[in-house]
Protein backbone atom coordinates (compact mmCIF):
# COMPACT_ATOMS: atom_id res chain seq x y z
CA UNK A 1 0.00 0.00 0.00
CA UNK A 2 1.53 3.12 -1.41
CA UNK A 3 1.80 6.05 0.87
CA UNK A 4 1.08 9.42 -0.72
CA UNK A 5 0.95 12.80 0.80
CA UNK A 6 -3.06 12.46 1.62
CA UNK A 7 -2.53 9.53 3.68
CA UNK A 8 -3.14 10.43 6.82
CA UNK A 9 -2.56 6.61 8.78
CA UNK A 10 -0.85 3.96 7.28
CA UNK A 11 -0.50 0.78 9.07
CA UNK A 12 1.51 -2.11 7.15
CA UNK A 13 2.30 -6.12 8.51
CA UNK A 14 0.95 -4.76 12.23
CA UNK A 15 1.27 -7.61 14.51
CA UNK A 16 0.12 -6.95 18.20
CA UNK A 17 0.56 -9.78 21.14
CA UNK A 18 -0.16 -9.54 24.64
CA UNK A 19 1.56 -11.96 27.12
CA UNK A 20 4.50 -14.20 26.60
CA UNK A 21 5.02 -18.08 25.55
CA UNK A 22 1.92 -20.53 26.55
CA UNK A 23 -0.28 -17.15 27.90
CA UNK A 24 0.49 -15.16 24.63
CA UNK A 25 -2.36 -13.80 22.50
CA UNK A 26 -1.36 -12.57 19.11
CA UNK A 27 -4.95 -10.82 19.14
CA UNK A 28 -3.82 -8.70 15.72
CA UNK A 29 -2.75 -10.60 12.57
CA UNK A 30 -0.95 -8.97 9.71
CA UNK A 31 -3.14 -6.32 9.14
CA UNK A 32 -2.30 -3.33 6.67
CA UNK A 33 -4.85 -0.33 6.47
CA UNK A 34 -4.67 3.01 5.04
CA UNK A 35 -6.57 6.24 5.95
CA UNK A 36 -6.62 9.45 3.50
CA UNK A 37 -6.68 12.22 5.07
CA UNK A 38 -10.28 14.29 5.95
CA UNK A 39 -11.74 10.13 5.51
CA UNK A 40 -14.13 8.32 7.92
CA UNK A 41 -12.58 4.92 8.73
CA UNK A 42 -14.57 2.21 10.22
CA UNK A 43 -12.95 -0.76 11.52
CA UNK A 44 -15.77 -3.09 12.56
CA UNK A 45 -15.77 -7.29 13.78
CA UNK A 46 -17.51 -9.18 16.57
CA UNK A 47 -15.86 -9.21 19.92
CA UNK A 48 -12.15 -9.97 20.62
CA UNK A 49 -11.31 -9.85 16.89
CA UNK A 50 -8.59 -7.09 17.26
CA UNK A 51 -10.73 -3.79 16.83
CA UNK A 52 -9.55 -1.96 19.83
CA UNK A 53 -5.75 -3.09 19.80
CA UNK A 54 -5.17 -1.52 16.48
CA UNK A 55 -6.32 1.45 17.80
CA UNK A 56 -4.28 1.14 21.19
CA UNK A 57 -1.17 0.04 19.16
CA UNK A 58 -1.41 2.66 17.35
CA UNK A 59 -2.15 5.58 20.43
CA UNK A 60 1.05 3.44 22.42
CA UNK A 61 -0.87 1.44 24.64
CA UNK A 62 -0.61 -1.60 23.35
CA UNK A 63 3.24 -1.75 22.95
CA UNK A 64 4.03 -5.20 21.54
CA UNK A 65 3.96 -4.75 18.12
CA UNK A 66 5.82 -5.13 15.09
CA UNK A 67 5.09 -4.13 11.67
CA UNK A 68 4.76 -0.05 10.40
CA UNK A 69 2.83 2.12 11.65
CA UNK A 70 3.20 5.79 9.93
CA UNK A 71 1.42 9.23 11.11
CA UNK A 72 1.66 11.97 8.20
CA UNK A 73 4.48 10.11 6.66
CA UNK A 74 6.27 9.71 9.66
CA UNK A 75 6.71 6.08 11.20
CA UNK A 76 6.15 5.30 14.84
CA UNK A 77 8.85 4.23 16.94
CA UNK A 78 8.44 2.45 20.62
CA UNK A 79 7.71 5.39 21.89
CA UNK A 80 4.47 7.77 21.78
CA UNK A 81 6.12 11.65 21.56
CA UNK A 82 4.51 15.35 22.47
CA UNK A 83 4.23 15.51 18.78
CA UNK A 84 2.22 12.30 18.24
CA UNK A 85 -0.74 13.39 20.69
CA UNK A 86 -0.31 16.69 19.35
CA UNK A 87 -1.66 14.92 15.61
CA UNK A 88 -3.19 11.77 17.23
CA UNK A 89 -5.90 11.54 19.91
CA UNK A 90 -8.03 8.50 21.17
CA UNK A 91 -11.83 8.45 22.55
CA UNK A 92 -12.67 5.29 24.35
CA UNK A 93 -15.70 3.54 24.78
CA UNK A 94 -16.66 4.05 28.25
CA UNK A 95 -17.08 7.80 29.01
CA UNK A 96 -17.51 6.55 32.81
CA UNK A 97 -14.11 4.92 32.98
CA UNK A 98 -11.90 7.48 30.62
CA UNK A 99 -13.08 10.61 33.12
CA UNK A 100 -10.68 11.00 36.40
CA UNK A 101 -13.80 10.87 38.77
CA UNK A 102 -12.25 13.60 41.35
CA UNK A 103 -11.11 16.08 38.22
CA UNK A 104 -13.50 18.34 37.45
CA UNK A 105 -14.81 19.02 34.08
CA UNK A 106 -12.06 22.34 33.79
CA UNK A 107 -8.78 20.05 35.02
CA UNK A 108 -9.95 17.12 32.89
CA UNK A 109 -9.64 19.62 30.00
CA UNK A 110 -6.94 21.76 31.08
CA UNK A 111 -4.37 19.07 31.94
CA UNK A 112 -3.54 18.13 28.34
CA UNK A 113 -3.33 21.64 27.62
CA UNK A 114 -0.53 22.14 30.45
CA UNK A 115 1.37 19.20 29.28
CA UNK A 116 1.45 20.69 25.85
CA UNK A 117 1.82 24.34 26.86
CA UNK A 118 -0.80 25.01 25.09
CA UNK A 119 -1.85 28.97 25.36
CA UNK A 120 -4.90 31.10 26.48
CA UNK A 121 -5.81 27.94 28.37
CA UNK A 122 -8.63 28.97 30.16
CA UNK A 123 -10.47 30.57 26.94
CA UNK A 124 -9.90 27.02 25.24
CA UNK A 125 -12.02 25.76 27.71
CA UNK A 126 -14.51 27.65 27.55
CA UNK A 127 -14.37 26.95 23.51
CA UNK A 128 -14.08 23.30 23.80
CA UNK A 129 -17.20 22.85 25.83
CA UNK A 130 -19.27 24.99 23.67
CA UNK A 131 -17.66 23.02 21.06
CA UNK A 132 -18.89 20.35 22.55
CA UNK A 133 -22.54 21.57 23.39
CA UNK A 134 -21.63 22.04 27.07
CA UNK A 135 -22.78 25.34 28.45
CA UNK A 136 -20.00 26.84 31.07
CA UNK A 137 -21.68 25.87 33.69
CA UNK A 138 -20.79 21.93 33.57
CA UNK A 139 -17.22 23.50 33.99
CA UNK A 140 -16.30 23.05 37.59
CA UNK A 141 -18.84 19.37 37.46
CA UNK A 142 -17.47 16.49 38.22
CA UNK A 143 -18.21 13.17 36.51
CA UNK A 144 -21.11 12.19 38.74
CA UNK A 145 -22.61 14.86 37.78
CA UNK A 146 -23.39 14.66 34.32
CA UNK A 147 -24.92 11.88 32.53
CA UNK A 148 -23.42 9.61 30.03
CA UNK A 149 -23.71 11.59 27.35
CA UNK A 150 -22.17 14.90 28.90
CA UNK A 151 -19.23 12.75 29.81
CA UNK A 152 -18.39 11.51 26.48
CA UNK A 153 -18.91 14.90 25.02
CA UNK A 154 -16.43 16.34 27.65
CA UNK A 155 -13.99 13.11 26.91
CA UNK A 156 -14.24 14.48 23.33
CA UNK A 157 -13.82 18.34 23.94
CA UNK A 158 -11.02 16.78 25.99
CA UNK A 159 -9.50 14.69 23.01
CA UNK A 160 -9.75 18.35 21.07
CA UNK A 161 -7.25 20.43 23.24
CA UNK A 162 -4.81 20.08 21.55
CA UNK A 163 -6.08 20.35 17.76
CA UNK A 164 -5.64 17.04 17.04
CA UNK A 165 -5.93 16.17 13.10
CA UNK A 166 -6.60 12.31 13.48
CA UNK A 167 -9.32 11.21 16.20
CA UNK A 168 -9.17 7.14 17.38
CA UNK A 169 -12.65 6.71 18.40
CA UNK A 170 -13.37 3.31 19.97
CA UNK A 171 -16.89 2.38 19.85
CA UNK A 172 -17.50 6.12 21.26
CA UNK A 173 -21.32 5.84 21.60
CA UNK A 174 -21.86 1.85 22.61
CA UNK A 175 -22.36 2.69 26.40
CA UNK A 176 -25.04 5.66 26.12
CA UNK A 177 -28.69 5.15 25.44
CA UNK A 178 -29.74 4.77 21.94
CA UNK A 179 -31.40 8.42 21.74
CA UNK A 180 -28.16 9.57 23.04
CA UNK A 181 -25.87 7.64 20.46
CA UNK A 182 -27.28 9.60 17.92
CA UNK A 183 -26.80 13.11 19.53
CA UNK A 184 -22.80 12.41 19.55
CA UNK A 185 -22.77 10.53 16.22
CA UNK A 186 -23.86 13.72 15.26
CA UNK A 187 -21.47 15.93 16.90
CA UNK A 188 -18.81 13.96 15.63
CA UNK A 189 -19.82 14.67 12.26
CA UNK A 190 -19.96 18.12 13.20
CA UNK A 191 -16.82 18.45 14.65
CA UNK A 192 -15.45 16.43 11.70
CA UNK A 193 -16.51 18.95 9.62
CA UNK A 194 -15.39 22.21 11.45
CA UNK A 195 -12.23 20.89 12.26
CA UNK A 196 -11.12 18.98 9.41
CA UNK A 197 -10.83 15.63 11.19
CA UNK A 198 -9.48 12.29 10.13
CA UNK A 199 -11.36 9.60 11.83
CA UNK A 200 -10.70 6.36 12.41
CA UNK A 201 -13.90 4.69 14.47
CA UNK A 202 -14.65 1.37 16.01
CA UNK A 203 -17.71 0.04 15.95
CA UNK A 204 -19.52 -3.22 15.42
CA UNK A 205 -22.94 -1.93 14.58
CA UNK A 206 -22.50 -1.28 10.90
CA UNK A 207 -25.27 1.04 10.69
CA UNK A 208 -23.27 3.28 12.58
CA UNK A 209 -20.47 2.67 10.02
CA UNK A 210 -22.91 3.03 7.26
CA UNK A 211 -23.79 6.54 8.57
CA UNK A 212 -20.12 7.86 9.88
CA UNK A 213 -17.74 6.57 7.52
CA UNK A 214 -16.43 6.31 3.70
CA UNK A 215 -14.59 3.01 3.61
CA UNK A 216 -14.48 0.51 6.50
CA UNK A 217 -12.52 -2.91 7.04
CA UNK A 218 -14.24 -5.81 8.89
CA UNK A 219 -11.78 -7.73 11.47
CA UNK A 220 -12.29 -11.60 12.22
CA UNK A 221 -9.73 -13.12 14.57
CA UNK A 222 -7.26 -10.18 14.60
CA UNK A 223 -7.11 -9.98 10.58
CA UNK A 224 -8.94 -7.84 8.17
CA UNK A 225 -11.39 -9.80 5.88
CA UNK A 226 -12.12 -7.60 3.70
CA UNK A 227 -11.88 -3.62 2.68
CA UNK A 228 -15.03 -2.12 1.10
CA UNK A 229 -16.62 1.33 0.70
CA UNK A 230 -19.59 2.35 2.49
CA UNK A 231 -21.47 2.17 -0.85
CA UNK A 232 -21.08 -1.27 -0.94
CA UNK A 233 -22.36 -1.85 2.26
CA UNK A 234 -25.25 -0.17 1.41
CA UNK A 235 -25.44 -1.99 -1.69
CA UNK A 236 -25.14 -5.38 0.12
CA UNK A 237 -22.19 -6.01 -1.66
CA UNK A 238 -19.36 -7.93 0.65
CA UNK A 239 -18.03 -10.41 -0.88
CA UNK A 240 -16.22 -12.18 2.43
CA UNK A 241 -19.31 -14.49 3.94
CA UNK A 242 -18.42 -13.38 7.12
CA UNK A 243 -19.15 -9.51 6.03
CA UNK A 244 -22.51 -11.25 4.61
CA UNK A 245 -22.74 -12.49 7.95
CA UNK A 246 -21.86 -10.00 9.98
CA UNK A 247 -24.45 -7.02 7.60
CA UNK A 248 -27.31 -9.68 7.96
CA UNK A 249 -27.20 -9.78 12.01
CA UNK A 250 -26.71 -6.44 12.02
CA UNK A 251 -29.86 -5.61 9.81
CA UNK A 252 -31.63 -7.53 11.91
CA UNK A 253 -32.89 -9.69 8.63
CA UNK A 254 -32.05 -12.32 10.72
CA UNK A 255 -31.18 -12.81 14.38
CA UNK A 256 -30.47 -16.08 14.29
CA UNK A 257 -27.23 -15.08 12.71
CA UNK A 258 -25.64 -13.17 15.15
CA UNK A 259 -25.46 -16.45 16.84
CA UNK A 260 -24.10 -18.11 13.79
CA UNK A 261 -21.36 -15.68 13.61
CA UNK A 262 -18.48 -17.99 12.46
CA UNK A 263 -14.56 -17.59 13.17
CA UNK A 264 -12.86 -17.80 10.19
CA UNK A 265 -8.42 -18.27 10.03
N1 LIG B 1 -4.31 -6.38 27.77
C1 LIG B 1 -4.57 -7.57 27.22
N2 LIG B 1 -3.98 -8.69 27.65
C2 LIG B 1 -4.22 -9.89 27.09
N3 LIG B 1 -5.07 -10.08 26.06
C3 LIG B 1 -5.70 -9.01 25.58
C4 LIG B 1 -5.50 -7.69 26.12
N4 LIG B 1 -6.26 -6.82 25.44
C5 LIG B 1 -6.91 -7.55 24.51
N5 LIG B 1 -6.58 -8.86 24.59
C6 LIG B 1 -7.07 -9.95 23.73
O1 LIG B 1 -6.85 -9.60 22.39
C7 LIG B 1 -7.94 -9.98 21.56
C8 LIG B 1 -8.48 -8.76 20.83
O2 LIG B 1 -9.08 -7.90 21.79
P1 LIG B 1 -9.70 -6.49 21.40
O3 LIG B 1 -10.01 -5.80 22.67
O4 LIG B 1 -8.81 -5.80 20.45
O5 LIG B 1 -11.03 -6.91 20.63
P2 LIG B 1 -12.21 -6.00 20.07
O6 LIG B 1 -12.37 -6.36 18.66
O7 LIG B 1 -11.96 -4.59 20.41
O8 LIG B 1 -13.46 -6.58 20.89
P3 LIG B 1 -14.75 -5.80 21.50
O9 LIG B 1 -15.69 -5.62 20.34
O10 LIG B 1 -15.29 -6.77 22.51
O11 LIG B 1 -14.29 -4.52 22.10
C9 LIG B 1 -8.93 -10.67 22.47
O12 LIG B 1 -8.71 -12.05 22.39
C10 LIG B 1 -8.57 -10.14 23.85
O13 LIG B 1 -8.90 -11.06 24.83
MG1 LIG C 1 -12.92 -3.22 21.65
Amino acid sequence: MPASSDTALLIEHLDVRFGKHEDEVHAVRDVSLSVRRGESFGLVGESGSGKSTVLRAIAGLARDWTGRISVDGDDLGPKRTKAFYETVQMVFQDPYGSLHPRHTVDRTLSEPGRIHEVENIDERVNELLRDVGLGPEFRFRYPHQLSGGQRQRVAIARALMLEPKILLLDEPTSALDVSVQAEILNLLQRLKAEHKLTYVLVSHDLSVIAHMCDRMAVMNAGRVVEEMTVDQLRRAEPSHNYTRQLLKASLGYDRAAVDALETFD
